[in-house]
């Protein structure tokens, strides 16, 4: 687990801006759930899955109560649903926040973790597929990221999957596979079409296709999918052995890939259809789709690329103050409440330090009270560039700064 500093936190306020703005858009509202819920809630993601057998937070509370921090929102959105039943569908939904799993950390993989994403219930179009991805597209493009690869799949109905994972055992039985795979293979066989080990490869690549054991319904709906991300002009591959690693998704399943990232870590997001796991929470059968995010990720290949930097923090004003410090007390509050940001320098330090501070917070302006200035009730106002000090009123100075700062941000704009 990791702390974000001042220098990261503003671009991952940003994210969460540019992400809530892109689904606002489309109608989606945002859901805040529990860190932590019945350990219940999780375990119905699926008992072959790495992230409920091996990497749950789950704990005993002091009433003895079996509860864990959660591992994703999904689970927790259905139970949302399950429990409050909105009524009118579909239920559209985004979210944001941490996840933990207890997982090997490395660049871009960590125990707490923060997600944007969304979930859509109620609805089987497969239309929604494709805003749901477009979505997810649109909120990449505008971080500016251009190395993102859209990985498509799709993993028929449950009972399609099923028989693909009885041929998957069969093949597999026979074939030659290093013995991390085999145990894979005992576990759940579709993950070992994961498998990135090079004595794998093989055996993988003459391993039986998804789309052989697809219903006319499933290949249908698949076939829709394609066409209406090929419609809004969205690059996409067909990936047959993409898999994910969570339980519950039937039909269309989906991945984003960074190009910039070590292979074991270069899914910047993923997602799919997912059914069953309302019902499995109490609630009425309903069908659901949705996607999640990973936000360290992500900006990790905004710094691979070069784009969506880290904010400066501009500050408007930096209140130097020789005379005890009092005045810089006033001087500030009178600047905020004027609408500026400003700051100043503490423990009565010597003008060159002060006018040090000044010089590396940034500040557009210095305001300098030294002895004469309080004599005469003024400041000097100093343009921190090469243009020079001049001396105000003292009352005047912070409606002056706002007028000067207002100009100044008009020439910028009129002459970009
Ligand atoms: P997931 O693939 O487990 O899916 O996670 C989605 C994204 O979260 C990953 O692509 C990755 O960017 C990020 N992520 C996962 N684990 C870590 C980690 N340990 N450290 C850093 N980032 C991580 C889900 O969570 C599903 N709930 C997605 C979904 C929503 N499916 C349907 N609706």
């Amino acid at each position: 687990m990791r702390d974000i500093l001042p220098d990261d936190t503003g671009r991952w306020r940003r994210l969460n801006q540019v992400f809530a703005d892109v689904v606002g858009a489309a109608g989606y509202g945002q859901i805040i759930t529990p860190l932590i819920e019945d350990v219940g809630v999780f375990t119905r993601i699926g008992e072959a899955t790495d992230v409920v057998t091996k990497e749950l937070y789950a704990f005993e509370d002091r009433g003895g109560r079996h509860v864990s921090l959660r591992p994703e929102l999904t689970a927790s959105v259905c139970r949302a649903f399950a429990q409050h039943r909105p009524a009118a569908l579909p239920w559209k939904v985004w979210y944001t926040g941490p996840n933990f799993r207890q997982e090997k950390a490395q660049r871009g993989r960590y125990r707490q973790f923060d997600q944007v994403g969304v979930e859509v219930l109620g609805v089987d179009d497969a239309h929604l597929d494709v805003e749901v991805i477009a979505l997810a597209s649109e909120f990449y493009a505008q971080l500016g990221l251009t190395q993102v690869t859209l990985v498509v799949n799709s993993l028929g109905e449950p009972e399609n999957r099923a028989a693909y994972v009885s041929a998957l055992e069969a093949y597999f039985a026979d074939a030659e596979l290093t013995d991390q795979s085999r145990a894979t293979l005992a576990r759940n066989p579709l993950r070992v079409l994961d498998s990135k080990r090079p004595e794998d490869a093989a055996a993988i690549a003459g391993a039986p296709q998804i789309a052989e054991f697809y219903s006319d319904e499933a290949a249908a709906h698949f076939d829709t999918v394609q066409a209406g991300l090929a419609r809004l002009g969205i690059d996409f591959v067909v990936e047959p052995k993409l898999v994910r690693g969570l339980d519950y998704y039937r039909r269309t399943i989906f991945e984003f890939q960074g190009g910039t990232l070590d292979s074991a870590q270069n899914a910047l997001g993923g997602g799919g259809r997912y059914d069953g796991l309302v019902e499995a929470l109490g609630g009425p059968p309903t069908p659901g789709i949705g996607f999640a995010l990973g936000v360290d990720r992500t900006l990790l290949a905004c710094d691979d690329e070069g784009v969506f930097g880290a904010d400066d923090r501009p500050l408007d004003v930096f209140v130097v103050d020789v005379v005890g410090g009092a005045e810089a007390l006033a001087i500030t509050a009178e600047i905020r409440a004027a609408g500026l940001s400003a700051d100043r320098g503490f423990d009565g330090r010597s003008m060159k330090a002060q006018m040090k501070l000044a010089n590396r917070s940034g500040a557009k302006y210095a305001i300098i009270v030294g002895e004469q200035e309080m004599a005469d009730r003024t400041v000097i106002i100093k343009p921190m560039g090469p243009t020079d000090q001049f001396t105000t009123p003292r009352d005047e100075a912070a409606q002056l700064l706002v007028k000067m700062q207002t100009e100044a941000s008009r020439t910028e704009s009129d002459y970009p």
